[in-house]
């Protein structure tokens, strides 16, 4: 998978939007790792929920370009990195600035992608739309992606995949049963080690 262009990005709009750092790399090599297995899928919908200055799910678009490819952040000016780096990289994306999958009705995703706020922090700290939502993930570094994992069942479809970063802190066992409860197999893609934080991505698939 081919690393999208940045240079039209200014350094200082990331005082506003998630630099993207070693958590988007592993993720886009996850991906490149699985591009077999979702080549095989032909997928028609994809979704990043969460996509900061837009790498990731550009990323996504440039090796499938026959893919409507969508994505949501809370952070308004995400919002507008992640528009201007899908068009830096011609790849055509839907962007929708909204709380996770909020404003989805019925629609039926065949790739899902999270890099959450994962960092362990106050629950007050949660909740924001600014910086602070790029790390803040409150108890156990969940509070986000557990709410994700609420409405997987609702947005993705039966045969579709959702690739989810996590670190060690935010006890993946525990995700993993959690989407077993709701029918998911799950699979760990990639793992790396990123000075004191162990990293992962797992694919949960019916
Ligand atoms: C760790 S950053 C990842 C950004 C990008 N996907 C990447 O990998 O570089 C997490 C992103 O999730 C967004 N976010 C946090 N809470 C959210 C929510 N409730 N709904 C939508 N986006 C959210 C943040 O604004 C931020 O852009």
């Amino acid at each position: 998978m081919d690393t999208p262009y940045q240079s039209h990005i200014n350094k200082n709009d990331f005082d506003y939007v998630y630099e993207p750092a070693e958590d988007s790399f592993l993720l886009i090599d996850a991906l490149e790792k699985d591009l077999p297995y979702l080549k095989a899928k032909e997928p028609i919908f994809c979704l990043e929920v969460g996509s900061g200055s837009g790498i990731v799910v550009t990323a996504f678009g440039m090796a499938f370009p026959k893919t409507f490819c969508f994505s949501t952040d809370i952070n308004f000016r995400a919002c507008e990195m992640t528009l201007s780096t899908a068009i830096q990289n011609n790849v055509l994306l839907d962007v929708v600035n909204m709380n996770l999958v909020s404003c989805f009705v019925n629609n039926k995703f065949d790739v899902v992608i999270f890099n959450p706020p994962y960092v362990v922090t106050d629950t007050t700290e949660c909740g924001g739309c600014g910086i602070e939502a790029s790390w803040a993930g409150g108890v156990k570094g969940r509070e986000v992606t557990d709410k994700l994992l609420d409405a997987i069942p609702k947005i993705l479809s039966p045969n579709g995949a959702f690739y989810l970063l996590l670190i060690k802190d935010n006890i993946p066992l525990e995700v993993v049963q959690l989407m077993s409860k709701k029918g998911y197999k799950s699979e760990t893609i990639i793992t790396r080690q990123v000075r004191n934080e162990q990293q992962l991505v797992l694919k949960f698939y019916k």
